[in-house]
């Protein structure tokens, strides 16, 4: 093979040249299946505690059973003598809790402090899993338990980053002279990201000091630095494989406690060794979402244009911890307002860790934002459609940036348009038997991020092509959309790409996070395929503007030849290069649209049924319309869980985690999900990525809850401002409606 040529793309200029505009075998954008699919339905798709290397060892965590303190004696001594046990681990490179991703993301170490209830503080490794579970489980543990833990978030420690905070104008003046304005505070539940696959790492060592290990991880070239770090060793000793990750949703972000255990004990043991997280140890042992209380602060002038936004949040964290839920993400940007005020604090708690959970910040603060915007609507006696209308503003409104592409109106407007919102009646009015009906509206919208992302691309002798990267696919579509890039750029059908992921051996991709994936390592695939093209040009002789290639022939002119004839037996590769640049700074990307929800309130019962959905987006050019759709069905489905079920309880004597699998925390299931319709809008946005993609894997969860809130208010009168809107919440409101006699009583009609 001739060596491989690199392709390097910085985004400092917007990329006007819209390549994938220029190619003609008409892959991108089309519901291409996911080559995937199969493998994942027969079962073949080998996730990562499935396959296990000859000899492998079980690991099981033992984990700790106080909120704060330190471990004063683990019994290893029995412990090492029951059946089958090989081995007891303990010590300080144990994770105390999970790193959060990301290049500066250390992972905090040291098993014999404890932070929270559920942290690891051990491994037991025995021949079979029965054996190293029955040891782990009954190991005798001593505690000195410190005497400040803080399970409370009322008494918790509170900080307040100032690189979070904002104070621009007087938005106290402007709530007193405004002619409208609400002052409402909302709250929110701690969540789990709850993915179906859960962590499990398969580790093993080689005779040269080099580690392989098998896990379920979002960005591995991350997780490899952080991984190393734990150990102690050099970051080249390490390879992680992760070609299948049965979901994330950021709790795979960072690398977790499993990995690093399973990694110590092989390593002693001279044998691979898995561990595998049970359900339960998903939800102590990992990330959540943090709750939230924020205070909105919205006021208009007459005509109802904001002039003043304040959003004052409460979240927690464990001691120590850099991350906290960023929820005034989108406030800085999609509505107007001179007077603006941004306050965030931080409550100290020994809980689980707290962590990006699916669109950090935008979830639960949309939740918020939008609810507060449906109240503000109702006070100025505007359609909440117009109402956001009449407030996108012109340029940022704290630095003057002017937006990149931005369909928010648009949005609404066909949102509007499909879902019937001209029959919308007042609260109360509309009534099917005990049920009564309403419609609620929200805004989406999802900061648009890269990440720097290189991939090799290989034209092969039998005509076909290979794409390598170490990027994951999460369940997002990675190899579907991959494939169509390179065989859109190379004109080839689909089935002659191979996509090959999740392997660190292979160029750093973008890892999955923060919906960066397909604009990131898409357009490195992209900038490796045109090299590859170059080379194809000078091989035929031909110059790259007369170059066309589809269906496995290159032409030029009166040259046309098979993809075999030109790579002969030199096959052609070249790896591409996609960093992040200026443009971030230059231009405020983001992806938007509009929520649509129908709701049933059950008067008698408080019980909400959410009949339909729809989502109208805008994310840039759409890479392939199956997937993307699918990517925002699933975000939206949160946003029920949000709205409505799901609640992550903390005992408040000692912070454990009281519903720690999937019966008892209530993740929307079949019958909860009505049809949901799902529309895109045309975008290409120039600025972010060469092949015009915005991020869509995030966009779905950010604002949908909030119009299921603001649809339940519409059907019965009754404003949730403490989600999730349980019955119980639902039914209170109710009856208060009905003694005031706001809301008359079903069975009189
Ligand atoms: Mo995401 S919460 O950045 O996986």
């Amino acid at each position: 093979m001739s060596e491989t040529i690199i392709r390097k793309m910085q985004m400092d200029e917007p990329d006007e040249r819209r390549v994938l505009d220029l190619t003609s075998q008409g892959l991108i954008g089309r519901p291409v299946t996911r080559p995937d699919g199969p493998a994942k339905v027969a079962g073949t798709a080998s996730y990562a505690g499935e396959i296990l290397p000859e000899g492998t060892a079980f690991g099981v965590l033992v984990r700790a059973t106080i909120a704060k303190g330190k471990v004063a004696s683990l019994d290893e001594a029995s412990a090492t003598a029951m059946p089958g046990v090989l081995g007891v681990f303990t010590g300080e490179r144990f994770l105390r809790n999970p790193a959060q991703g990301g290049a500066d993301a250390a992972p905090v170490q040291g098993a014999s402090e404890v932070a929270y209830f559920g942290q690891p503080i051990g491994l037991v490794v025995g021949e079979t899993y029965e054996d190293a579970r029955h040891a782990a489980y009954t190991m005798g543990v001593t505690y000195e338990p410190a005497d400040d833990a803080s399970v409370d978030l009322d008494t918790a420690k509170s900080e307040r980053p100032d690189a979070k905070q904002l104070d621009q104008g007087d938005l106290d003046a402007a709530m007193a002279g405004a002619a409208h304005g609400v002052d409402v505070t909302y709250t929110t539940t701690p969540d789990s990201s709850a993915p179906m696959e859960p962590h499990a790492s398969v580790a093993s060592w080689d005779e040269e000091g080099v580690l392989t290990l098998r896990g379920s991880y979002q960005m591995l070239r991350h997780n490899r630095i952080e991984l190393a770090d734990a150990l102690g060793i050099e970051t080249e000793k390490v390879r992680i494989l992760a070609p299948f990750v049965g979901g994330g949703f950021g709790s795979k972000l960072g690398i977790a406690p499993e990995a690093v255990a399973a990694s110590i004990a092989a390593k002693a043991l001279k044998r691979p060794v898995v561990v595998a997280m049970t359900r339960q140890h998903v939800f102590e042992g990992t990330i959540r979402r943090s709750e939230t209380s924020q205070r909105m602060r919205l006021c208009t002038d007459a005509d109802g244009r904001l002039t003043g936004f304040g959003h004052d949040s409460k979240v927690s964290n464990l001691p120590g911890e850099s991350f906290s839920e960023p929820l005034a993400m989108t406030t800085h940007f999609l509505y107007r307002g001179e007077n603006r005020r941004i306050g965030h604090e931080i409550r100290r708690v020994n809980r689980t860790c707290a962590g990006s959970v699916r669109a950090p910040g935008e979830a639960p603060g949309m939740l918020a934002t939008e609810c507060a915007m449906d109240e503000l609507a109702e006070v100025c006696g505007l359609d909440p459609i117009e109402l956001r209308k009449r407030n996108i503003p012109d340029q940022q409104p704290e630095n003057g940036t002017p937006y990149g592409t931005r369909l928010l109106a648009e949005c609404l407007e066909e949102g509007a348009h499909r879902f019937g919102w001209a029959d919308r009646k007042a609260p109360g009015e509309r009534r099917e038997g005990e049920w009564l009906i309403g419609m609620g509206v929200a805004s989406a919208a999802r900061t648009n991020m890269t990440a720097p992302a290189s991939a090799r691309v290989t034209l092969r002798a039998d005509g076909t092509a290979l794409v390598e990267t170490d990027m994951t696919d999460i369940g997002t579509g990675t190899y579907a959309i991959l494939t169509q890039i390179a065989g859109e750029m190379l004109g080839l059908p689909a089935d002659r790409v191979e996509v090959t992921l999740g392997d660190t051996d292979f160029p750093p991709g973008s890892g999955s996070g923060g919906s960066w994936g397909a604009s990131s390592t898409g357009a490195a695939v992209m900038l490796a395929c045109e090299a590859v093209r170059e080379q194809v040009c000078l091989r035929m002789g031909v110059e790259p503007s007369a170059l066309t290639m589809r269906d496995g022939e290159a032409m030029a002119g009166n040259t046309r030849r098979t993809l075999e004839e030109v790579v002969g037996d030199e096959p052609v590769a070249a790896t591409g290069d996609f960093e992040p640049g200026s443009t971030t700074e230059q231009r405020v990307m983001a992806s938007y649209g509009a929520h649509f929800a129908e709701v049933a309130v059950n008067q008698t019962t408080g019980e909400v049924r959410v009949r339909r959905m729809l989502g109208v987006f805008s994310a840039g050019r759409i890479l392939n319309e199956r997937t993307a759709r699918s990517q925002c069905i699933g975000g939206m489905i949160w946003g029920i869980g949000e709205a409505l079920t799901e609640d992550l309880v903390h005992d408040p004597r000692d912070g454990h985690v009281v519903n720690r699998d999937l019966a008892e925390y209530h993740v929307p299931v079949n019958l909860d999900a009505p049809p949901i319709e799902i529309a895109f809008l045309e975008e290409l946005e120039d600025w972010g990525s060469p092949i015009q993609s915005k991020g869509i894997g995030e966009l779905g969860i950010c604002g949908s809850g909030a119009a299921i809130g603001n649809a339940i208010y519409n059907a019965c009168g009754v404003r949730i401002r403490d989600f999730p809107a349980t019955p119980d919440k639902v039914l209170a409101g109710i009856i208060s409606e009905e003694e005031a006699g706001r809301l008359s009583s079903g069975q009189e009609k």
